[in-house]
Order: structure tokens, then C-alpha cells, then sequence
């Protein structure tokens, strides 16, 4: 095996991901690091929903009532429900996460003063959720705070247990944290909530596509994530899975087609006529990465590329400090880390400007710090890109230093 000169990887496996890259319509002067909030799609899934809306748009009527988009976005319902370890009839077709929390969140029946608790770091619209259903029902939010960064995943376990008191009845965590990137034991986190007869309700909007996930193993109430983010499907698909106990409890948010009582979480699809072509080809999307193979390719890729940019970071770059373990699997592929004295907001806009580097920077527990998102259409130049596009406007820019009051 040849290997080419710093990277972990050989010759062939580099032309390979090359390869990869090119079906991908991102630019090539574009260093795409931020995917954790949006992916870009890979092209036979965006070619994919293009033919549909050709064919769609060819006779709207005929279309919405043919066989051709319903059994695409069956057999799509059947690939992610595989992808994620559960069943198809488990799994409700929705937009995004923000919809996929909100059906047991607003459609839940909840006692006066039923306590909720979550942790200081979960997605603002998640907490913006939570606090409009605690105002309306007259529940109680308790925030626990999650340590940046934790020294092991039982650290989140011990901040949630501690947080339990006899009220409560909900817990809400995240499987990865928007901020750091944490990858969080959701399995222990459930069984922490259901000897305490609660309620378990996961964020998964970063987890899937970016770290394994058996929701029959995991054995949470709901859980819901946004498909658009590392596992590149068209934007505005997202699903969420729910426990068979809860079929037909919970209040469908917005009634109107197929409210009627089912066997099947597809009640709880976005229902109306809208375009479905985004959802019939979620399945394609699925499909990109598991032809690639996605545990057996991509997951190694993207572990050793994320191991390095936290070597990188640590080597190259002074005052730089891990924000999640050093350990690759607690952070999948994000890696997060703050410099000190440098305000990495303004350096992402510099990184932006002067090199067309998308990076992001986030902040928990009065730490700054960068959250890079390493998928497989990113490569091992990209992080050397970006570590010397770092280091080159910290020595450059004196306004990104931040200044002693
Ligand atoms: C942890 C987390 N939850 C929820 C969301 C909301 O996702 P969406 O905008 O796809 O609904 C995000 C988006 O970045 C997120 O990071």
C-alpha cells in the first residue's frame, strides 16, 4: 500500500474519495466543513427528485393520484427505517427535527406541573418548544448543565440522574450536541428515564448518517432527526420514530388527512398536498451511502480524517483546547475546539472571505469554540486548508484577538 506523504491513508484510497467528491455538485474552490447544519446532497439523490418533479409537473393531478411517487416514498420509509434499526411502521415522514419534537411535545397529554428536564444545551428551537408547551400546560422546565468538555459519557448520565427529582416525567436530551458535538449514551440515558418512569424524547437532528443508531436496541419513547444533515437527503426531510405505545395517543399537531386511528406511525406524517418528491427520494440518498458502504467505509474515513484535525488543531495551532474527548467515538465525525484569546467568530468570517472555508463557531458555558463537521466529500487537504487558514488570520487580523478590558 503507498501512502501519500502526512495522511493516514493510501494513494488508491485517496483517488477514491476524490472520486466520491465529484458527485457532489459543491464547488471546488469551497472547503465545505459545515455540514452539520446542512448537507449538500450527493447528485443521484438530486437528480433523482428532479426527474419526479419533471414527471410530477408533466400532470400534476394524474401524478398525485398515480402509483409512482406513494411507493417511492414507502420504500424510502423502509430504507431509513432499516438505516436507523427499527421498522417501517415505527416511522413518521415529517420535515425536519423541529416537527418531528413537536408531535410529542404538543400532542402529548401532560398533567399540571409535570416537570420537564433538559440540559442547558439543547437546540434553541427545542428549548423555544419546551417553553411554549411548559407556558401553555403549566409544566416546569429544569435545565441541567452539561460539562464541556465531559471526561466520560457516564458524566452526562450523572448530570441528568442528579437533575431527576419525583416530578419529573420527561427527559429530553440530544444524541449529538449541536455545540461541542458530543456523542451522548443515549442507550443508559433511556434506561436512566424509564426507571424513573419517564419519558424519553431524543434530539437525534446530528446523529444520523454520523454515528450507528439501533432504535430496537436503544428502546427510547421518541426520537427524531432531520435526514438534510450528514445523511445528505434533499432538504426538508426528517422523520420521527416513535414507541408502539404511544401509536394513536398523541394528538396529531395538524389534523387533516389520515388522522383516522392506525397501526401506523404514518398518521403522523406532513399530511396536505405538498411536494413528496423530497421524501421519494430520501431512499436514493440512503442508498448513495450504503452502496459506498457506510460502516464499512465511510465511518473509518471520516474517524481517522476527524482524529486528525484533532491532532492538527492540538499540533499546529497554539492556545488551542479540545472541547469534546479526545477520544474519536465521543465526538464521531465533529471536532470542536476554542483557542484562547481569539475570537472564532470573526476568524470563521475571515475563513469565509479570504479562503471560502465554511467553518462555524458555538459557544456553551462561557467557552467559544470552533464545531467542524467532517463528512466523506471532505478530505484530509481540507483540514490542512483549514488549519493554515487559521493560523494565517490569527497572525494577519489583529481584531480577532480578543482584547484585555
Ligand atoms: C441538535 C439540533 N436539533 C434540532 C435542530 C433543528 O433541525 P431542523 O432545522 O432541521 O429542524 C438542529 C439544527 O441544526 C440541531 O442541531
Amino acid at each position: 500500500m503507498s501512502t501519500t506523504s502526512m495522511h493516514p491513508i493510501s494513494t488508491e484510497e485517496k483517488a477514491f474519495w476524490t472520486d466520491i467528491r465529484k458527485q457532489f455538485y459543491l464547488h471546488d474552490h469551497v472547503t465545505y466543513l459545515q455540514g452539520g447544519s446542512v448537507g449538500p446532497s450527493a447528485k443521484p439523490a438530486i437528480e433523482k427528485t428532479i426527474e419526479l418533479l419533471r414527471k410530477l409537473e408533466s400532470d400534476p393531478l394524474q401524478m398525485e393520484e398515480s402509483d409512482v411517487l406513494g411507493p417511492l416514498v414507502e420504500e424510502s420509509r423502509e430504507k431509513l427505517a432499516a438505516f436507523v434499526g427499527t421498522t417501517a411502521d415505527r416511522i413518521a415522514l415529517v420535515l425536519n427535527t423541529t416537527m418531528g419534537m413537536n408531535i410529542p411535545g404538543q400532542g402529548l397529554i401532560w398533567e399540571r406541573g409535570t416537570e420537564v428536564l433538559l440540559s442547558d444545551q439543547e437546540y434553541p428551537a427545542v428549548r423555544n418548544l419546551w417553553e411554549w408547551v411548559a407556558e401553555r400546560d403549566g409544566l416546569t422546565l429544569n435545565y441541567i448543565s452539561l460539562p464541556v468538555p465531559p471526561d466520560s459519557p457516564q458524566d452526562i448520565v450523572d448530570a441528568y440522574a442528579a437533575g431527576i427529582n419525583e416530578k419529573t416525567s420527561i427527559l429530553v436530551f440530544s444524541h449529538v450536541y449541536f455545540t461541542t458535538g458530543l456523542v451522548t449514551p443515549i442507550k443508559e440515558l433511556t434506561r436512566l428515564a424509564h426507571d424513573h418512569d419517564c419519558v424519553a424524547i431524543i434530539d437525534g437532528a446530528h446523529a444520523v448518517g454520523m454515528t450507528p443508531l439501533n432504535l430496537s436496541d436503544v428502546g427510547c419513547d421518541f426520537y427524531t432527526s432531520s435526514c438534510h444533515k450528514w445523511l445528505l437527503a434533499p432538504k426538508g426531510v426528517g422523520f420521527l420514530y416513535m414507541d408502539a405505545k404511544y401509536q394513536n395517543k398523541v394528538r396529531p399537531v395538524i389534523i387533516g388527512h389520515n388522522m383516522h386511528e392506525s397501526e401506523s406511525a404514518s398518521r403522523y406524517d406532513v399530511n396536505g398536498t405538498r411536494d413528496v418528491t423530497h421524501h421519494a427520494s430520501l431512499g436514493t440518498a440512503i442508498d448513495f451511502q450504503s452502496d459506498i458502504g457506510w460502516e464499512e467505509k465511510i465511518r473509518p474515513y471520516c474517524l481517522g480524517m476527524a482524529k486528525y484535525l484533532k491532532i492538527q488543531a492540538l499540533e499546529r495551532i497554539r492556545g488551542s483546547k479540545l472541547t469534546i474527548p479526545m477520544d474519536i467515538e465521543s465526538s464521531a465525525f465533529i471536532v470542536s475546539f476554542s483557542i484562547d484569546g481569539i475570537n472564532l467568530g470573526k476568524v470563521c468570517r475571515y475563513l469565509w472571505d479570504d479562503y471560502k472555508i465554511e467553518a462555524t463557531a458555538n459557544g456553551a458555558n462561557g467557552m467559544q469554540f470552533f464545531r467542524m463537521s467532517i463528512h466523506f466529500y471532505a478530505s484530509y487537504e481540507d483540514i490542512d486548508r483549514f488549519i493554515k487558514a487559521v493560523n494565517e488570520i490569527i497572525a494577519k487580523y489583529d481584531d480577532v484577538h480578543i482584547k484585555e478590558a
